[in-house]
Formats: structure tokens, C-alpha cells, sequence
């Protein structure tokens, strides 16, 4: 617990932690919003004052993020999980293939969805290997008939992350960046569709921003619910049907922080910088310590590892408790430890954990 604002070492995974300034400021405006005699939860999301907050929201991401005018922002609902329906539904059809690389859990999900509405194919995987790493771009080779290739450019239950994406030609590269989107700069243009729920670095679970090339989106099939159609959203502003307001707003609010702290190279210095502060400590500890990804594959998102032994483990996660850390047990599937440091978590926080963790190590080696 940070003593001087009462605040948690929140490492969750998501939902996490959201800045400090954002949280107080939502607070202040809470119950009169500019004005209005009420909050931006009671308002019609028709009205001029919700307008403006959810356009501001889409030009501050367009901006920030660098996306070019040909491509299409969206707020939708359903979470990163719809759009592992929505994509081969809108774009894959019976005997049409799209490839599949698999770095976790959620690129398997992503897949089964897949399975329902047309051929997805595994085209390289590193399951066998506890999914520890990424592929190398040799291992990938792309069939160019394919409807389009899938990644998840974050893999947040395995610690690892791409750090550059293959050249997929003509096919249509789909990234769900979930648990990196906005933690550093992308070039969008090697993508036609980004897709990230916005519960780890852009603000409270609800809203789930599609960043899609037009003339991609103008494929799609239409024969298909109104509602999970991405022309319906793109064709209404994202506001065919009611949007998650206060979500919206948030979102606006955290793009405004990112953009006072300097935007994303500035918020990818301090990712580096706070990552290094906890992989400095498992890499100096002569084994105490041992990360799960392999070191070229790292994420400086989710940093998974593992404590000497399975007692010594528990004692950890439970001293870290008992000192304030949250959200450091491993998720369900894997075990051990993992600290999410998104871009909200403060540098103090993972200072904090750092030295935690050589307390530790020096206490119980
Ligand atoms: C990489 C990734 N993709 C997808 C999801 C699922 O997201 P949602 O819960 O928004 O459906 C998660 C959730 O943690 C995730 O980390």
C-alpha cells in the first residue's frame, strides 16, 4: 500500500489499475457533469454533451495512436471475446481459410470461434514449448488465399509479447492487442484490424476499441445479424445502439493522461523502464527467480515467474499480500507469479515490488 494516497500495488491483469488523476477526476464530475445537473451515466447518449465526449474519445485515439483517416474507430461491447466471433464471422465462410498463430490461451479461443463459421488453420505454434515463446518469422508461412491471419500481440497468462509482426503481403494481418494496445507505438499500417478490450491500459471494462481498415471492412459478409455486422457500427458513429457511456468516458479521460504524460513514446520508455525494474531481479538472483517466457519473447506487460520452490512460492504470494502487492498469483491455467504493469501502474509501484522481491530472496535463500 502506498501510504501517502492509500493506494494498492495493484498488479491485476485486467481489469487493473487506472490512473490515480483519472479516477479524481471522475470523481469531481461525477454527480454534476460540466454543469448538466447530472452524471454522464444519467444522459441520453443522443445528446450534444455525450456526442462531444464520445468524438473527442475517437479524434484523442486517432491522434494518439497515430491511425490513418482509411481507417475506421470503433467502441463495441462484448469484450476482446465477441470479436473472436465477429471476426470469422464477418469475414471467413464455409471452405474459407484464415491462419491462426497460437501464443496462448487466447489464441486458442480465438481459433475455436474460428472453427464454427469457415477453415482456420494453425499455421505455427509454440504450445509444445508452454507457449514460453513467440514464433520466429521462419515458422510462419502464410497461404495467400487465406481471408486473413490472426495474432495476439500479447500473450498476458504466458508473459510474452511480439516485438515485431510478420509481413503477411496481401493477406490481412488481425492483431487482438487486448494487453499491450496503446503501451507503445504501432505502425497501423501493417494491420487491416486491431481489436483490444479496454479493461488493462485504456480504462474500465465495457468498451472494446476495433481500429479497422475501411476498404477491409467493406468485405465483410451481409448476410449476418444486424448488430455483429461492423458496417452497422461504423455506419452509426458507434452509436447504432447504446453505448457504454461512463466506459466511453473513461477511455476519453485515460487518452487525455497518456497524452499529458507525453504520449506513447514517452509511456513506452517508462513500460521499459518499469518491466526492467522486475526482470532485473529475477535475472540477478541465481535461479530464486525464474521467468516463464523465454528472454527474446518477454513481455514488458505481464511478467510471469516462478519462486525457487512450490512452499517457498506460497510464502511469497502471501508475504506480497500481507505487504499490499495485489493480483500477483499466476492465472489458474499456469501458476507461479505474474506482475501486470500496464501503462497506468505507476514506476513507484514496480520499484516497490522490485525491492520486495530482493528482500525476499535475501531472507529465504
Ligand atoms: C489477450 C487477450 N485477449 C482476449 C481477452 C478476453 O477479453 P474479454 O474479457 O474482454 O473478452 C483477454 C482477457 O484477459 C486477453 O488478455
Amino acid at each position: 500500500m502506498n501510504q501517502s494516497n492509500k493506494r494498492a500495488y495493484n498488479f491485476n491483469a485486467g481489469p487493473s489499475a487506472l490512473p490515480l488523476e483519472v479516477l479524481e477526476k471522475a470523481q469531481q464530475e461525477l454527480v454534476n457533469f460540466q454543469k448538466s445537473g447530472m452524471s454522464i451515466m444519467e444522459m441520453s447518449h443522443r445528446s450534444a454533451t455525450f456526442e462531444k465526449v464520445h468524438n473527442e474519445a475517437i479524434s484523442r485515439l486517432r491522434k494518439l495512436f497515430a491511425i490513418p483517416t482509411d481507417y475506421e474507430i470503433l467502441f463495441l461491447q462484448g469484450g476482446a471475446s465477441l470479436q473472436f466471433t465477429m471476426i470469422p464471422m464477418n469475414f471467413l465462410k464455409n471452405g474459407k481459410t484464415a491462419s491462426y498463430i497460437m501464443t496462448g490461451v487466447w489464441s486458442e479461443k480465438a481459433y475455436k470461434e474460428a472453427k464454427l463459421f469457415g477453415e482456420p488453420v494453425q499455421i505455427a505454434s509454440t504450445k509444445e514449448n508452454q507457449y514460453r515463446n513467440i514464433p520466429t518469422f521462419d515458422e510462419i508461412d502464410i497461404d495467400t488465399d487465406d481471408a486473413y491471419v490472426h495474432v495476439t500481440s500479447n500473450n498476458t497468462i504466458y508473459g510474452t509479447q511480439w516485438s515485431e509482426f510478420p509481413n503477411t503481403g496481401e493477406v490481412p494481418l488481425i492483431a487482438d492487442m487486448s494487453s499491450d494496445i496503446m503501451s507503445k507505438p504501432v505502425d497501423i499500417s501493417k494491420f487491416d484490424m486491431i481489436y483490444a478490450g479496454a479493461q488493462k491500459n485504456l480504462g474500465p471494462s465495457g468498451v472494446t476499441v476495433v481500429i479497422a481498415r475501411k476498404d477491409f471492412l467493406a468485405k465483410a459478409n451481409s448476410e449476418i445479424p444486424t448488430v455483429l455486422k461492423y458496417s452497422t457500427h461504423a455506419e452509426s458513429n458507434s452509436l447504432y445502439n447504446t453505448p457504454p457511456t461512463f466506459g466511453i468516458y473513461m477511455l476519453g479521460e485515460v487518452l487525455k493522461w497518456i497524452e499529458e504524460k507525453g504520449g506513447l513514446t514517452a509511456i513506452a520508455q517508462q513500460n521499459e523502464e518499469k518491466a526492467k525494474l522486475i526482470y532485473d531481479v529475477i535475472d540477478n538472483s541465481n535461479g530464486f527467480y525464474t521467468g516463464h517466457a523465454s528472454k527474446e519473447s518477454r513481455s514488458l506487460m505481464n511478467i510471469t515467474f516462478r519462486v525457487a520452490d512450490e512452499e517457498l512460492e506460497q510464502q511469497f504470494l502471501s508475504e506480497a499480500k500481507e505487504a499490499g502487492f495485489i493480483g500477483l498469483n499466476g492465472h489458474r491455467s499456469v501458476g507461479g507469479c505474474r506482475a501486470s504493469a500496464y501503462n497506468s501502474v505507476p514506476l513507484e509501484t514496480c520499484k516497490a515490488l522490485s525491492d520486495f522481491m530482493i528482500a525476499f530472496k535475501t531472507k529465504h535463500q
